[in-house]
């Protein structure tokens, strides 16, 4: 599809205050979370976003691959929070994913703890988020999204059972540029609401698909399972055993499967 992604029209009578108000934009490059990383090096201000139309070496959680052809979303938005807001941001992103799919669509997702959003159960989006913290002074903190938003499945077999995308939901291409300025209004209009107490906390937790489900979680070698059983405001979820213990998992670290 064509790819009429530039820095104006991104940013042209984009409704925020600092959230692209900056926006670097390059038509191909390895991954938007290195570059947005050199940006910070360089001072960037809070608000800077990188956009790529195609990464080369697109980053997933657990070092994996995020395949990001053209057509597809994929950018980072650099944010300097305070260490309170920090494990807010995977609820900022996920609901402000969930909300510009919903308007640019129409399409009704859902939140797969901690931060994959999906689509009639296939993953339709990742939000990876990289942050450097000292003490209590947080340097940075990098939100990096992709959405499938044009990726025809039927090129991918081997991921058609898992993943999906707009296009292939809807039957027609979804123009990049409108999910992408919808996102940076929510990204900031959520982020905003952090300081003032974490709002946005019940939405995340009522979008989850994950809660009162068997499921299976991967710490680096480490297996468990357990159903689901809630999740606290800091975005750890409780996973309770059948033996009748409980585990708190952090987000950061971890895959999660449904198991039966
Ligand atoms: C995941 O589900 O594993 C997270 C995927 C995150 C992909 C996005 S695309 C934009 C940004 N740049 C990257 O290299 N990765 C993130």
């Amino acid at each position: 599809m064509e790819n009429n992604l530039s820095p104006t029209s991104i940013t042209y009578n984009l409704e925020t205050r600092f959230i692209g108000q900056r926006v670097i934009y390059y038509p191909r490059l390895t991954s938007t979370m290195e570059v947005a990383k050199r940006e910070v090096q360089q001072g960037a201000v809070e608000g800077t976003v990188v956009v790529a139309g195609e990464q080369t070496v697109g980053r997933g959680r657990m070092k994996r691959t995020w395949l990001s052809p053209e057509g597809n979303v994929a950018l980072s938005v650099i944010l300097y929070p305070s260490v309170v807001c920090l494990p807010s941001l995977i609820m900022v992103a996920s609901l402000a994913v969930v909300h510009s799919i919903e308007e640019v669509s129409g399409l009704r997702s859902q939140v797969k703890w901690p931060n994959d959003v999906l689509v009639k159960g296939r993953k339709v989006s990742g939000i990876l988020i990289e942050s450097s913290v000292r003490g209590k002074v947080v340097d940075y903190a990098i939100i990096g999204i992709g959405i499938n938003a044009n990726l025809r499945l039927s090129d991918f077999p081997e991921l058609q059972p898992f993943v999906t995308s707009l296009s292939d939901e809807l039957g027609k291409d979804v123009p990049p540029l409108n999910i992408i300025r919808r996102l940076l209004v929510e990204i900031e209009r959520l982020y905003l609401t952090l300081p003032a107490g974490n709002a946005i906390y019940r939405e995340w937790r009522d979008r989850l698909v994950t809660l009162g489900k068997k499921v299976q979680v991967k710490s680096g070698e480490t297996i468990l399972q357990g159903i689901a059983e809630s999740v606290a405001e800091d975005g750890s979820l409780l996973l309770r055993h059948p033996n009748g213990s409980a585990t708190k998992i952090i987000a950061g670290d971890v895959t999660l499967r449904d198991y039966e």
